[in-house]
């Protein structure tokens, strides 16, 4: 049987013009003509046509046609490639962007463009996933419409071993942005949960891929519950969304924004071996240091107090015995 092949939309730079035709309608608020807006925007009518109906398939609701001109009736609450890149202040990591209705998994599908040399700052963004992966193997339930799913490349000139710095510096974009567009301030669990009321509102997954000990790519999937009103039964104890806890309803395109802002200028940072004060900012919000945790590391369980994390990321937990133990990777589970 053929693979189904999820439908992709405007993954190219033509998006610059898409979004020159959305701000100039965002901004006016009485119909524009397709003249006027070839005039304004410097395009042919037919260029403009086109590009109208684009943004239509693309699911921005506008009203109109050439003559009596065209009028944005709202937009749209999607992460359409022309919303993320309208009014983002991001120089580097900005795109391309593949969005998709509905995917397996944007990290998976990030893995496959990297390797077929998409460069650094191509993001995957779905409104739904189908086989979300966690961390540990598990799932990351991905509903439509309600949270984000996104999948950032990265090519860092580094050896893989830095890469648990990386986690912790997304972990603590997403904190910043978080608080810049909410004014919620999560707590972030190691080593790169959200937490907000004790319940999980976000993860991280990053993946790699290695070269002759070089990272050759890395991918930063990030899950968000946004608008969520409710979460099946068996997460009902341990995921919450921003919804459910502010009472509030949140643009995904303006977190996503935030989040690819606010990480560009911490990577920036990292890459000028700035980490130690990024590692202050990520120990100024975590909920984990100088409690008592239980620390599942495969079959291995570590109980004890978590006194520090280390400059390359890892956990040191003082055993009841008092021998102090290194924490590279796993879960805390209470
Ligand atoms: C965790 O277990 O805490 C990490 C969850 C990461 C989920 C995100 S959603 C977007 C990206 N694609 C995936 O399949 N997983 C990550």
């Amino acid at each position: 049987m053929k693979p189904h092949k999820p439908k992709e939309l405007a993954a190219d730079s033509s998006n610059n013009s898409l979004n020159a035709v959305l701000q100039a309608l965002r901004c006016e608020p009485s119909p524009l003509s397709g003249e006027a807006l070839a005039a304004r925007l410097g395009l042919s009518r037919t260029a403009v046509w086109k590009r109208i109906n684009r943004l239509k398939a693309q699911g921005s609701a506008i009203a109109g046609s050439p003559r009596r001109g065209y009028r944005l009736l709202a937009p749209p609450d999607k992460l359409l490639p022309a919303e993320i890149a309208l009014g983002l202040q991001a120089r580097r990591l900005t795109g391309p962007v593949h969005y998709f209705e509905g995917l397996a998994s944007t990290n998976d599908l990030a893995k496959e463009l990297a390797a077929k040399e998409a460069p650094e700052g191509t993001l995957v963004v779905a409104e739904s996933q189908s086989r979300g992966r966690g961390r540990l193997g598990r799932q990351w339930d991905s509903p439509p419409g309600v949270g984000l799913y996104v999948s950032l490349l990265l090519r860092p000139p580094l050896p893989p071993s830095e890469m648990p710095q990386i986690t912790l510096t997304t972990a603590v974009a997403v904190a910043r942005a978080l608080k810049r567009v909410t004014g919620v301030a999560p707590g972030i669990k190691w080593p790169n949960d959200l937490l907000l009321g004790g319940k999980k509102l976000g993860g991280i997954l990053t993946e790699m891929e290695t070269e002759s000990d070089q990272i050759r790519y890395l991918v930063v999937g990030l899950g968000l519950n946004v608008n969520n009103p409710a979460f099946p039964k068996e997460l009902r104890a341990l995921a919450t969304s921003l919804a459910l806890t502010t009472g509030r309803q949140f643009s995904r395109v303006q977190l996503l924004q935030a989040w690819l802002e606010e990480f560009e200028a911490l990577y920036d940072r990292f890459l000028a071996r700035e980490f130690p004060a990024i590692l202050e900012e990520w120990r100024s919000l975590t909920v984990t240091l100088g409690r008592r945790v239980t620390v599942r590391q495969g079959p291995l369980t570590i109980c004890g107090q978590a006194l520090e994390v280390t400059p390359d990321g890892a956990l040191l937990v003082r055993e009841d015995s008092g021998e102090v133990v290194r924490v590279t990777s796993g879960e805390i589970a209470a």
